[in-house]
């Protein structure tokens, strides 16, 4: 089978194999692209002023993110099982110690937490399907569409339902295995996207308003990089990625041995950065022409494109189409922050996909409740970072991801033998293997150590 490779012994996988590199990059791609670039790239960049942190989440994403994707894949390549077992296997056989197994643990632990809040979003993306097919957006003023996303998110009943509904929707996909369906919806889905994308920059362009939202988001304000837009740039840089948890890990586990991993990459980087920066080009000019704010916080693309789907001709369809597609690029990274755990309790308990992502995914949709009241019941419950929801969010993005990120560019970088990361990463490249191992040995561990010690003003 296609994991033995050159080095003779390697291991095989347990779960199969993608069916091709094409697959491979289409599944990691329909991990990246999702929430993080569509709603949380704009809001977070229009929170944390404009085109300083556009720079700072580019320069993350080359030098900090590139380089930890690569080192995951080749982790998991090389591994070949869950995360937690994988690193026990690679840290036994590369530094003697089975130590290096609870970077998969934390892993396991930012994909449940994560979900826990993503799950919440998706399910309004879900709720605004019908939103746009009831064509309310049609001729709305900026205040009633605002008003129609207040209602819903302050409905803990309504959020929870559509929790519950995208929360299904998931663990009923992953019961049915990773390899199928998965690969056509994300052939389908991201190219829409992407379309749909396009048509809505036409109508942003025709607001007149593109002139201010490129300065907003390309001139940077360089006063305004501050260690707290330094972190939150990098922790987006690392959730729009799925890169820190070990979720890049586990798909690569089902990677075939002949398959370039910079190549792969490369490619799912480009791609999830031009479709936040394309999701950032709609949203601002349509925030400057109806005089909105900016920094409006995790409601501003609920109330800014239907703005757009309620002005054009043909927008309920436009807008139906868009938040279904939105929903599936949810659910395919939501599908990926479950892998990790459900691979582990495979092997763990050797119980079968359908359960282990049943278990999984009821622990997570019970989590879920916390982000839905911080929304109703407890948004005046506050503390440290905000609400329930504030806090998990700022724990994961900024905290767990970037430590993780930390610890798996140490192992590949310092534990690995130049040997073993030589033999995955293309050797025919070597120049370009140098410049990795470079990166991922002092450049990528030394900024995000950087930028952790500079942000710790924050907690004073
Ligand atoms: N990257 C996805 C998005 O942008 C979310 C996601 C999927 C993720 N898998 C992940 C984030 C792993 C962090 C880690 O919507």
């Amino acid at each position: 089978m296609s994991g033995i490779g050159s080095g003779g012994e390697r291991r095989t996988s347990l779960h199969g194999f993608w069916s091709s590199r094409l697959a491979f990059v289409l599944a990691v791609t329909g991990s990246a692209v999702g929430l993080g670039n569509i709603w949380k790239f704009p809001y977070m960049t229009g929170q944390y002023g404009g085109g300083a942190f556009v720079l700072v989440y580019l320069l993350a994403v080359l030098l900090i993110g590139l380089p930890i994707m690569m080192a995951e894949i080749l982790i998991g390549r090389r591994g070949r099982r869950n995360p937690v077992t994988t690193m026990r296997l690679l840290g036994e056989e590369e530094s003697g110690t089975r130590h290096w197994q609870w970077v998969g643990a934390l892993g396991l632990l930012g994909g449940f937490l994560i979900l826990s809040f993503y799950s919440v979003i998706a399910g309004w993306t879900v709720a605004y399907i019908f939103e746009a097919a009831s064509g309310a957006f049609n001729g709305a003023t900026p205040a009633e569409i605002n008003a129609r996303f207040s209602a819903l998110e302050g409905s803990p009943w309504r959020t929870g339902f559509w929790h519950t509904v995208f929360m299904l929707g998931t663990i009923l996909i992953v019961a049915r295995g990773v390899e199928r369906g998965l690969e056509q919806a994300v052939r389908v889905m991201v190219p829409g996207l992407v379309v749909i994308l396009l048509l809505l920059l036409a109508y942003a362009i025709g607001t007149g308003a593109m002139g201010p939202a490129l300065e907003f988001m390309f001139r940077p304000d360089f006063s305004a990089i501050t260690g707290g837009v330094v972190l939150a740039a990098m922790g987006q840089a690392f959730f729009s990625l799925s890169i820190g948890m070990a979720c890049v890990m586990a798909y690569g586990a089902y990677l075939p041995q002949d398959a370039s991993i910079s190549g792969t990459a490369a490619a799912v980087v480009a791609g999830d950065t031009i479709i936040a920066l394309l999701a950032g080009l709609v949203i601002f000019p349509i925030v400057f022409a109806n005089g909105l704010d900016p920094a409006e916080g995790i409601g501003l693309v609920f109330k800014t494109l239907p703005l757009a789907f309620g002005g054009m001709t043909g927008g309920l369809l436009v807008g139906v189409l868009f938040f279904l597609l939105l929903g599936f690029a949810a659910m395919t990274s939501a599908i990926s922050l479950m892998e990790p755990s459900v691979a582990w309790a495979m092997e763990r308990f050797g119980i079968n996909r359908a359960l282990a992502g049943s278990y999984v995914g009821g622990v997570i949709w019970v989590l879920g409740f916390a982000t839905v009241l911080s929304f109703s019941w407890l948004s005046d419950f506050r503390f440290l970072a905000g609400t329930l929801f504030d806090n998990i969010d700022f724990l994961t993005s900024n905290i767990t991801l970037p430590l993780g990120g930390l610890l798996i560019t140490l192992f590949a970088g310092w534990f690995m033998s130049a040997n073993s990361t030589a033999a995955e990463l293309d050797p025919r490249a070597g120049a370009l293997y140098r410049c990795w191992r470079v990166l991922v040995r002092w450049v990528t561990p030394a900024l995000v150590v950087v930028v952790f010690l500079n942000s710790l003003g924050l907690f004073r």
